[in-house]
């Protein structure tokens, strides 16, 4: 079996004002009636593929993580707590320590990013089982979406060698270029983009930590040595998993390891990152516009229009969105909302 796990420690500010510090967007119902985290639960709830799933956030979201479990009635095998914010590769290094102890190093995790939409369906299965059998072999198996656009917010794969089975060797990992890199791997045809899950034996994880970011994996190994359990919460300690750098396994590991490989993947698949991308998603009504609370909409196209509470009148406005939470607006264009983030950073340096 796969052991799944969810990495939920992130921030989300790119959805401002609905994902917010108290409530990251993993935890947000955007447009369903599921949150994003619960979604990706459902993806591995299949319990003939895997086993019970481990999530890893911070410590602030200890209690919404256990509620949505509960609200979907999941088991899960373990709430791991950071004590503060040290990116992803350290996040990672926790999983693949903790489960080597609980299952040996052999066991194959399946990392999952809690802020996607997938479709499962036979064709994402498919793919999954192609990468778990290659992570048997010592891979570090990526999951190679086709672009459609010079996105920068993503990582790059260039597709190599064959190595059967559905598997291709990565030459080169690109995490988050610059536009006009972006644009020639775009041109190329060579390309994918990185889906941001990954699949790996617990043992191969600490070998390339070991090698690539020995740093990160001593401050998470004494983290969990000497981590505090309770309930269902594992609290790794404060001390040492400060000491970790901050950085994401992208960088850390993806772009040196020789192991990495790809499974072209041809699934539904989108990352939720900034207002756009949930536009895009969403089925909009005929003027292009994606409506979601109360509003009044009048000589508008290509918008998103989302409100909690307050009732929201818009006119002559064109590829906007307009959100408002229950205490904030943002409006702002959505060929924009990638600088959501940066805005977010000065309304931060205002309090
Ligand atoms: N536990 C924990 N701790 N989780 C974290 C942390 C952390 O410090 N930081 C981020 N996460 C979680 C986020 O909640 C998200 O589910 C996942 O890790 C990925 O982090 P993002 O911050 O969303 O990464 P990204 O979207 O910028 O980039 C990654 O995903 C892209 C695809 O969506 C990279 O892997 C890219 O290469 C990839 O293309
Ligand atoms: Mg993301």
């Amino acid at each position: 079996k796969i052991v799944p796990v969810i990495m939920a420690g992130g921030k989300g500010t790119r959805l401002w004002p609905l994902s917010r510090a108290a409530a990251a967007k993993q935890f947000i119902r955007f447009l369903g009636d599921e949150t994003l985290l619960q979604k990706t639960l459902a993806r591995v709830s299949d319990q003939k593929i895997y086993d019970a799933p481990i999530v890893i956030t911070n410590e602030d979201f200890r209690f919404l993580v256990a509620e949505q479990a509960r609200e979907l009635g999941m088991k899960l095998d373990a709430i791991v707590l950071e004590p503060e914010a040290r990116n992803t590769a350290a996040a990672v290094a926790a999983a693949a320590v903790i489960v080597s102890q609980r299952h040996g190093r052999d066991a194959i995790i399946q990392v999952l990013p809690s802020d996607h939409e997938i479709t499962v369906d036979e064709t994402y299965r498919t793919c999954v089982e192609k990468a778990a059998q290659a992570a048997r072999a010592g891979k570090i198996v990526t999951f190679g979406i086709t672009p459609t656009e010079p996105a920068t917010g993503y990582g790059y794969i260039e597709i190599g060698e064959d190595l059967g089975g559905g598997v291709h060797k990565v030459s080169r990992f690109v995490e988050k270029p610059k536009a006009e890199f972006a644009e020639q791997m775009l041109a190329s045809g060579n390309y994918a983009w990185n889906s941001g899950m990954f699949v790996f034996s617990a043992g191969q994880m600490i070998s390339e930590l070991e090698a690539l970011a020995p740093e990160v994996l001593a401050a998470v190994e004494k983290s969990v040595e000497n981590a505090k359990g309770d309930l269902d919460f594992t609290r790794l300690d404060a001390a040492n998993f400060a000491a970790s750098p901050s950085i994401s396994i992208d960088y850390a590991v993806m772009e040196k390891t020789p192991n990495a490989a790809v499974v072209p993947s041809p699934i539904t698949w989108s990352d939720l990152g900034s207002w756009d991308a949930i536009w895009k998603l969403a089925e909009g009504d005929e003027h292009g516009n994606v409506i979601n609370g109360n509003a009044t909409v009048s000589d508008t196209t290509n918008s998103l229009i989302m409100s909690r509470n307050a009732h929201l009148a818009v006119q002559g406005m064109e590829g906007v969105a307009v959100i408002a939470s229950e205490d904030a607006v943002y409006v702002g264009r959505l060929d924009r909302s990638q600088d959501v983030g940066n805005l977010v950073k000065m309304l931060a340096a205002n309090k």
